[in-house]
């Protein structure tokens, strides 16, 4: 049965949250692991949905993986892995993304890999064009067939000459673990260059690859023939730092993110504090409050690392209708990552989507149909709604805005926000929500 979430809004959100690792690393460090002959040991793992889908990925595999989901320790043991069916892979993933990136892994493992129809958040096509373009010049045969895509080595896999036309997170992890074990030398140009990659290429370093990141966004990887285990802790997840940062904002609140790391939130940070929002850094965490007086309204644009990430547009979007003027927001990273405004709106914001690219970087998807670029007017006085959860991020941008409003809204959807906020639903609760959960 479907759960529904209903939340009385109009209170401060005041307490503390703890946020583990991340989940843009956790669950392909859990990949990674497939590389070793060894067992390895990863820490701070979170019980999110997609460590759950990986789980269930690696044991059809053979990878024999344990958790203890309190202190967060997971051991994940390769040394005996086989290639699942082909439907038993389709049951288990679920609508991840995470497949795609078992292929270098497997292909290196059991000389194939197949994968299923990718799901992931609908925020555009997401498309795996980059992925299935450069495990081809890794001498990898791409067979697609109705059920999903084939992928055999059977020359084995060789190191290439490699430039993405966008800096993709996910592409630029498909090269790391297809290069580490490959035959000879891989460049990478354009590579993305996020914290979770360099989390990444650290615990690849630790089992035995050798890859130099270059300050142009070039990664050189020299192949090794046998990788061992790592033992690891994850970096905290920025992402969900900066969504509990933006629901204390919205709500005037006060919240101490233990766990949280400044390093990896620079750009948000500034932003943060431009639109009136304050913060304070300790060792073990940062808090963040609403500075008191008006909001304030301002330009923002999406970007690739160090840039905004496009992960904290849709709660800063809902901070921004209480600022106070008019703000605009240039989606750079994907097409259609606006979706989510549409529950915003019913609910009293005041914002407008626009094709054109309203920021002074022109996008890949300014000539093109996307309403990409957003105009919110503010402040108005949000009231509740009954909203279906479209997306990760968007969902949790849309709990923040209930929380805020005044009166009653119902949430349904509330699944899709578990596959990346770990207990969410009790942390909310603990901030002093006024919220209620029921099947229905
Ligand atoms: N792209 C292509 N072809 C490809 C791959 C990507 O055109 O083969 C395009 C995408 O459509 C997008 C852009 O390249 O327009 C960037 O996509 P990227 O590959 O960087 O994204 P991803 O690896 O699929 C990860 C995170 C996203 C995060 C982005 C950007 C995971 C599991 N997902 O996605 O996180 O927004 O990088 O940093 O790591 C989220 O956490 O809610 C989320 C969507």
């Amino acid at each position: 049965m479907a759960k529904l979430l209903t939340i009385q809004g109009g209170k401060p959100l005041r307490g503390e949250v703890h946020v583990r690792g991340a989940k843009n690393l956790v669950p392909k460090s859990m990949v990674a692991s497939l590389l070793g002959s060894e067992p390895s040991e990863l820490r701070n793992v979170p019980e999110i949905k997609d460590v759950e889908i990986v789980t269930n990925l690696l044991s059809i595999h053979g990878v024999k993986v344990d958790r203890d989901a309190a202190s967060g320790v997971m051991t994940l043991d390769p040394r005996e892995t086989y290639s699942a069916e082909h439907t038993e892979i389709d049951t288990h993933a679920g609508d991840s993304r995470i497949p795609i990136l078992f292929c270098g892994p497997l292909m290196h493992k059991n000389g194939e890999a197949f994968i299923p129809d990718l799901g992931g958040c609908r925020i555009g096509d997401r498309p795996i064009n980059y992925h299935l373009e450069v495990l081809r010049n890794f001498g990898a045969v791409v067979d697609k067939r109705p059920t999903g895509i084939h992928i055999s080595a059977p020359k084995g896999l060789r190191g290439a000459k490699l430039e993405l036309p966008f800096p993709s997170v996910g592409a630029t992890e498909q090269v790391l673990l297809t290069a580490v074990l490959a035959e000879g030398i891989t460049e990478l140009k354009n590579s993305a260059v996020e914290p979770e990659i360099h989390d990444l290429i650290a615990i690849l370093q630790q089992m035995g690859a050798i890859i130099t990141v270059y300050t142009d966004r070039t990664i050189r990887i020299e192949g090794v023939s046998r990788l061992s285990g790592f033992r690891h802790r994850s970096i905290p997840d920025r992402n969900e730092t900066a969504s509990w940062a933006s629901a204390a904002l919205v709500t005037e609140g006060d919240i101490y993110v233990r766990g949280a790391a400044q390093r990896d939130l620079t750009a948000f940070l500034n932003t943060y504090r431009k639109i009136g929002g304050e913060f304070e850094v300790d060792d073990d965490g940062m808090r963040f409050w609403h500075a008191g007086g008006p909001l304030n309204p301002l330009v923002l644009e999406t970007d690739v690392h160090p840039g905004f990430m496009t992960d904290w547009q849709q709660p800063m979007v809902v901070a921004l209708t209480q600022a106070n003027g008019v703000s605009i927001v240039h989606e750079t990273v994907y097409e259609n990552r606006f979706g989510f405004t549409e529950a915003l709106t019913r609910m009293g914001s005041s914002i407008q989507l626009h094709r054109e690219c309203l920021g002074s970087n022109p996008c890949r998807f300014g000539q093109r149909n996307f309403l990409h670029s957003a105009v919110i007017s503010g402040p108005v006085t949000l009231h509740g709604a009954d909203i279906d959860v479209p997306d990760l991020r968007g969902g949790f941008s849309h709990l923040i805005a209930a929380l805020a409003a005044n009166g009653t809204s119902n949430v349904t959807g509330i699944e899709i926000i578990s596959r990346g906020y770990e207990h969410f639903i009790d942390k909310i609760a603990g901030l002093g929500a006024d919220i209620s959960i029921s099947e229905r």
